[in-house]
This record gives structure tokens, sequence and C-alpha cells, in this order.
């Protein structure tokens, strides 16, 4: 490891821990630069605060960088802007080193600290508003729940315009250079990391940009990836686009999208698909499109899936299962906030036709609104299921517009 201990500013020094090899981030992220895991130690004239920890596997590299900063007796404050492991792994070993410290934690975020130190510890909550203080130097709070669990807050460090911005803001990108202005292009990183943490909360990040937004901000230092010092509007304005770009979709001419995505053998549930996204278009405020999963990729995916007011999976069944590619459409929910969707599903099957119920009842899980049953067809649908299918699409795009009927949800 590098003994590196890269200084933010006149008292903030960074004591993270670098981790190149990671290659999958919570399951779901593919992290091809790696990433670190950012921590920070502000020293004030009556003391020190540690700014996060980091993964258990990297309290050694964090440690010794601590300790090249300051003695333990110092620290009077430990701040945990968000509780996930991959920040609080060394919490627990850092709280027997430091027992004077105060643990500073968001109020959400109790409930979390019993899961991760089973034992009783005693630790203060900070929301909105809320200041410590280090002799000559204060640290504001600022409550950002949702990006990326209900606990995660941020911090304000006054006298040096620095924004302890938690995972907000930051990037799945390992370079030991640290600073923007110094380390490889992280672009793509930097908006991957939004696309799949951040996406789904959109409504926080512009009240957390707002909060920000009372503040002088010369530096941002996140929890992942390099810190931002350049330029540090740059980013909270793609932040701020990337957040309010849905305000140039369908739904600022005032229509509602109806999406029927589906896959088909035998042209069966094609033919369900198409005849239910007639009976969609017949209605008014309505746009009705349709996509064949075969050729849609995650991208396409999630960006379709987040402007749907109605959501219509379609599939045959196969070997008693639905296609890999509706599940995948499904999975795709991770990103995206699904209440007030609009859920449904449909296909054609030749022996048993599982499919559609169990597409319904994933998306009952996914918290989809679930209106009507699924419809499933046995083989070729005859004109009188086809006029079914038209009903169907008819229906669900009728409640889509606001007609008032019994869900699941
Ligand atoms: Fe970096 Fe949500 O933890």
């Amino acid at each position: 490891m590098s003994h590196l201990v890269a200084k933010l500013s006149k008292s903030v020094d960074f004591i993270g821990a670098f981790d190149p090899k990671i290659r999958t981030f919570d399951i779901i992220m593919k992290t091809a630069n790696g990433s670190s895991y950012n921590s920070y130690v502000v020293r004030g004239s009556e003391g020190v605060a540690v700014m996060d920890t980091v993964k258990k596997e990297f309290s050694d590299e964090f440690f010794l960088r601590l300790e090249s900063v300051c003695k333990y007796e110092e620290i009077k404050y430990i701040v945990l802007h968000h509780l996930e492991p991959d920040h609080s792994g060394a919490l627990e070993e850092l709280m027997k080193r430091a027992p004077k410290a105060k643990l500073i934690i968001s109020g959400r975020a109790v409930m979390m600290l019993k899961g991760i130190i089973k034992s009783d510890v005693a630790f203060e909550t900070a929301n909105t508003g809320k200041k410590i203080s280090l002799g000559d130097k204060t640290i504001e709070f600022l409550s950002t729940p949702f990006l990326h669990w209900p606990d995660t807050m941020s911090s304000y460090l006054h006298e040096e315009k620095i924004l302890f911005s938690g995972d907000v803001f930051g990037s799945h990108y390992y370079d030991e250079r640290l600073f923007d202005d110094e380390v490889g292009d992280f672009s793509y990183a930097f908006k991957y990391y939004y696309e799949h943490i951040m996406r789904p909360f959109k409504q926080y990040v512009l009240q957390a940009l707002n909060l920000y937004s009372r503040f002088e901000i010369k530096t941002i230092a996140p929890l992942h990836g390099p810190i931002l010092r350049t330029n540090p509007q740059y980013y909270i304005d793609k932040y701020e686009a990337w957040s309010s770009e849905d305000k140039f979709r369908k739904s600022t001419f005032g229509k509602k999208m109806f999406s029927v995505f589906y896959m088909s053998s035998y042209d069966n549930t094609h033919k369900m698909a198409e005849v239910i996204m007639e009976g969609a278009d017949t209605v008014e405020g309505i746009v009705a499109s349709m996509y064949d999963l075969a050729s849609l990729d995650e991208k396409n995916m999630i960006d379709l899936l987040e402007e749907s007011d109605a959501v219509i999976v379609g599939s045959p069944t196969i070997n008693g299962d639905a296609v890999k590619p509706a599940w995948d459409l499904l999975s795709c929910m991770a990103y995206l906030e699904s209440q007030g969707k609009i859920g449904a599903s449909f296909g054609s099957y030749g022996w048993t036709g599982e499919a559609p119920e169990m597409l319904h009842d994933r998306m009952r899980w996914l918290k989809f609104r679930l209106p009507v049953q699924p419809i499933k067809i046995k083989l070729i649908p005859t004109e009188e299921e086809l006029n079914d299918c038209f009903a169907f699409g008819k229906e669900i795009a009728e409640i889509t517009m606001g007609k008032m009927v019994e869900m699941e949800i």
C-alpha cells in the first residue's frame, strides 16, 4: 500500500483505503477501475474529528494512515455519514482505540447501528443545522436521506468550505492521485455511480442540492473515488441536470406513457402485445408503445421503465418460467422508484402457462400497482381472445389516466 496521506486543506487529511481489485460492488455494480473507501481527519484547536471509516478488510490501511496524522486521545468525534459496511467496517475497532470520542450518526442510522455493532455504544444524533466544534473549526450537519441509504447525511466544514457529501458525488474509481485534477478520466464512473446509486432517489438528490446551495463549496469530499476540488459546481450541475431531466419527457405535455414489453417464441405473445397496445392507444392522454425485449439492452430498459407510467410485461412460458429478458427487465427496477407505476402481465403458452402469474407476483413485490389479473392465452389467440387483449389494454390505460378501481397495492 501507498502510505500517502493526502491533504485536502490545512486541517483536513485523507485517511481512507484503496481497493484497486474490486470488480463488483454491492452485487449489482461493475467496478472496472476498482474503488476507494474515503475517510478524512479534520483537525481543530480543540481536537480531531474522524469522518467515516472503511470496509473492514481495509482497516489496517486506515489505522496506519490515521495514526500518521493524529493520536487516538485527540479524537473528539467520530462522524459516520452513512453506516453501510464499506464505511463502518472499522468503527468498532476505532471506538475501542478512541474510547473518549463521541460518535455522531443521523437519527435514521440508530437502528442500523444496532445491527452493525452488536453491543450498546454511546452516540449522538445529528440533523440539519446541528453543529459540532473542534475549537477553531465548526462542522455543520445536513440531512440527505436515501443517498444512498435512508441514514445518509452530509456535513460542511465552515472554515475550509469542504462538503463531506457521503455517497453523493462518489465514483467507484481507484486512483491514488486522488484529486479530480490529477486522476485519470473518471467521468464514466461518476455517471455510472449516479445512475446506479442515486437515480432511484432523484427527488432526494434535488433536496440535497438545495441544502448544499446554502454554502460556498470549495471542495467536495465524497466517500468513494476522486475528491472534487477543481470546480465543485460542475459536479453539482451534473447532478442537478440528471435529476431533473424527466421534465423534458412525455409528462411535460400531460401525456402518460404506456409501455408494453414482450418476448415471443411463435409470434403469439407478440400478437397479444400489439392488440394490448392498440387498446391502450384509444384512451385519451395515453401514448402507447411496445418493445421487443430480445433487442433491448439494460440501459434502454432502465430509461424506458423510468419514463413509463404503466409497465405491461409479456412472456411465453418456457419450462415453467418466464423468459430471462422479462426477469432482466424487472431486475432493472433496482435502479428506479416503482411507487405509483401501474403494472400488468400477459403471455401465450403451450403447456402450463405460469409466466404471467409469476411476473405479476414479482411486480407485486416491486410495489407496482396491479389493477387487473394477468391474461394468458393457450397458443394462437382467437379473434375473441384478441378482443379480450384489446379490452385489457384499454382498461389498464383508463386506470393509468385516473379511472378509480380497487388495486392489489
Ligand atoms: Fe459507499 Fe452506500 O456505501
